[in-house]
């Protein structure tokens, strides 16, 4: 694994041509990188993407999997799947799937240990709520969700700090807000650090110096290919 980590989270966006695309760019820009390059496609668009990639050194990644093992779960996707199709990462516990599918703490747990099982790196994403900053409880909460997960005792891991208040709104923590919850996180675990909210091409220059900081998870910005870039070059300068 390199030392620095881009992570593409696609969501649920896009469809065949402009996933294809948006790959396309990336293994031609990105190849040769000093940095590990994760894409993470939807569920549908997994082997389009990895037919893509698969001469590069750009990784797959998924963007969740069952807490089961395998079986009669209808409509779930499981780690033993994502680990035989080729995926590299799996992103557990991001705070859309705590928002709009109530996971927490037991079923994030059970998801960290069936990516571990399969050999497949977690990448945890842990982080407060507005109110919770506000109310300067948020160094104790995000201590708790990153002991509750289990990645704790797992060699290989990325934790991302991505508070909540910052995905999607183009509103960023200061430098030094983020380098305080990177610097606990150094503390307690040995894991690749990122931080995902609103990244982009300008503000990336100044996070990338955070002591610690390994990289970034990108959500909207990873679906345009020129800003993408761009943070790739401040991480790596
Ligand atoms: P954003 O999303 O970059 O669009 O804020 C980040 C994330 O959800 O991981």
């Amino acid at each position: 694994m390199y030392r620095k980590i881009l992570i593409a989270n696609w969501k649920m966006n896009g469809n065949s041509e402009s996933l294809k695309s948006l790959a396309d760019y990336y293994v031609n820009m990105l190849t040769g990188q000093q940095a590990e390059i994760v894409l993470c496609p939807a569920h549908p668009y997994f082997s389009l993407v990895n037919d893509i990639i698969k001469e590069s050194n750009i990784n797959l990644g998924a963007q969740n999997l069952s807490s089961f093992p395998k079986g009669s779960y209808t409509g779930e996707v499981s780690g033993e799947m994502l680990a035989d199709i080729g995926c590299k990462y799996v992103i557990i516990g991001h705070s859309e799937r705590r928002k709009f599918f109530n996971e927490q703490g037991e079923e994030i747990a059970r998801k960290i240990d069936l990516a571990a099982q399969n050999n497949l790196i977690p990448v945890l994403c842990i982080g407060e709520e507005l109110n919770k900053r506000q109310d300067g409880s948020y160094l104790n909460f995000i201590k708790e969700q990153i002991e509750t997960s289990g990645i704790l005792t797992q060699k290989n891991a990325v934790i991302a700090y991505e508070p909540v208040w910052s995905i999607g709104t183009g509103v960023i923590p200061k430098s030094d807000e983020i380098a305080e919850v990177v610097n606990m996180i150094s503390t307690m675990s040995k894991a690749k650090i990122l931080y995902g909210g609103s990244v982009g091409g300008e503000n990336s220059r100044q996070i990338a110096d955070i002591n610690n900081l390994d990289g970034f998870l990108v959500g909207a910005a990873s679906l345009r290919t020129e800003e993408f870039y761009a943070i790739y070059k401040n991480l790596l300068s």
